[in-house]
């Protein structure tokens, strides 16, 4: 697949390595392409760095991993790029929403022709390398409303060496930002559907 990374630091860059490892050709992309240098000299041949609109445009999946407060602005630099297109989101909220929108529907309003998931936005990257590829596999949380984004972000969980978690759709999101049950809960695939139970109760 093609995969644009808009959002290209700890999180994007290390997502946009792990991609090109699995065979997908990658373009990242941040307010400053030109510093991306050092990211794509990680990407094996497979990677490029392009301004956001072109990195969308490029992309048949969006990984999306600005700052949080940021994240207004790159969806506007993206445009009409992200219409039609998975976008995969992974930031969180830099403090917790206690009423309205979580921050995952908040962004979904605002490109609201995107595709959007939520997912890789629960653990620091740290904990991802550790156990990326190891059994028994992470849980890795995957929240939305559609079929095409559930399958496209599963199966790039599943190219990186986690295991995708189905935790509902675009309301469950909450649970996995900022302040939610499910944020910074390393759990692998065994344990998932029992603690996803227990953070249900959130919700009702
Ligand atoms: N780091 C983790 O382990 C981790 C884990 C889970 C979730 N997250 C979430 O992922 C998001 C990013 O975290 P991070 O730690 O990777 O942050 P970071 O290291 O500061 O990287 C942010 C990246 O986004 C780019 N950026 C900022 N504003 C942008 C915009 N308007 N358009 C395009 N690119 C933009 C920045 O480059 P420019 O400033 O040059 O544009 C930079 O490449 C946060 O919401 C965080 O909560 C992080």
């Amino acid at each position: 697949m093609h995969i644009g990374v808009i959002g290209a630091g700890q999180l994007g860059a290390t997502l946009a390595e792990w991609c090109a490892e699995s065979g997908h050709d990658v373009a990242v992309a941040s307010r400053h392409p030109e510093r991306l240098g050092g990211v794509v000299d990680h990407l094996g041949g497979h990677g490029t760095a392009l301004p956001v609109a072109e990195a969308a445009a490029f992309a048949d999946v969006v990984l999306f991993a600005p700052n949080w407060e940021t994240a207004p602005q790159a969806i506007e630099l993206a445009g009409s790029a992200l219409d039609g297109k998975v976008v995969i989101d992974a930031t969180n909220p830099t403090v917790p929403v206690l009423d309205g929108p979580s921050g995952f529907e908040t962004l979904m309003q605002m490109a609201p022709k995107a595709h959007w998931a939520k997912a890789f936005n629960t653990l620091p990257t740290a904990v991802l390398n550790r156990r990326r590829g190891h059994d028994p596999l992470l849980a890795e949380f995957v929240c939305t409303d559609l079929t095409d984004a559930r399958q496209a972000a599963s199966r790039i969980i599943r190219d990186m060496g986690f295991a995708p978690f189905y935790a509902g759709g675009a309301e469950a999101a909450r649970l996995t930002e900022t302040g939610g049950p499910l944020q910074q809960y390393e759990v692998d695939v065994f344990r998932a559907q029992d603690v996803l139970a227990d953070a249900l109760t959130v919700l009702r």
